[in-house]
């Protein structure tokens, strides 16, 4: 049916074309809670070098922990949104004391740390301990949107729990991981906000918005 094609078409398309970022090479959770809190609000550019600078002055969770929250802000500021720093150096101080340095592999224990929202949880169940969830960013609701509702217009805007659910129901079984990844390299390379790249869609025959835009000559520009 439409949601097994869009699954096995857009998991192929990962396998060859995944981009090879240094926290898909790692499944230490703190260095992906690191990852998700730079990739929060900074592009993944301009994330890389921050990626490695940080867990070389802070290996580990201890380490962050118990640093000066000057140094942690030193050498986060290129990045920006330097409230970031001080929010993950507080997540680990609450994981040394609630944990015992320990951060939690569910959902639930990760919504526990102050600071972290539904979209970060399910990203470190999913990409560290592998568990089967549904994650929703920006960038993973307009692809999902696109894929199995349509062109997003206002009227057809889910809220969030609907989203979540819709991610849920679309999740293919064992491959959270995966599907979750791909998802995010489709957002940020093929299915941008503006101008999707639609001709290199691997999606685009089981694509809601794609079969709306063919139909009612609603392309954008630059994808005829
Ligand atoms: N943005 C947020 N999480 C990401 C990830 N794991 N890979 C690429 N971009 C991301």
């Amino acid at each position: 049916d439409h949601i097994t094609r869009a699954q096995s078409d857009l998991l192929r398309w990962y396998a060859a074309e995944q981009r090879d970022l240094p926290w898909r090479r790692t499944s230490d959770p703190y260095a992906i809670l690191v990852s998700e809190i730079m990739l929060q609000q900074t592009q993944v550019d301009r994330v890389l070098p921050k990626y490695q600078q940080f867990l070389s002055a802070f290996p580990t969770l201890a380490d962050l922990a118990v640093a000066p929250t000057a140094d942690v802000i030193n050498v986060w500021v290129p990045l920006g949104y330097n409230m970031r720093a001080v929010r993950l150096q507080a997540i680990a101080q609450q994981v040394m004391a609630q944990y015992d340095g320990r951060i939690p592999d569910t959902v639930e224990g990760l919504l526990s740390l102050k600071g972290i929202g539904r979209y970060t949880a399910g990203a470190i169940a999913c990409f560290a301990y592998h568990k089967q969830v549904a994650t929703v960013d920006t960038n993973i609701r307009r692809v999902l949107h696109r894929i199995f509702i349509g062109v997003e217009q206002p009227e057809t805007a889910l809220n969030d729990a609907a989203m979540l659910a819709l991610a849920e129901q679309v999740l293919p079984p064992g491959e959270a991981y995966n599907w979750n990844q791909a998802l995010m390299d489709m957002g940020a390379t093929i299915c941008t906000s503006n101008n999707p790249r639609c001709m290199a869609c691997p999606l685009q025959e089981p694509c809601k918005a794609y079969q709306e835009m063919s139909q009612h000559s609603l392309f954008p520009s630059g994808v005829v």
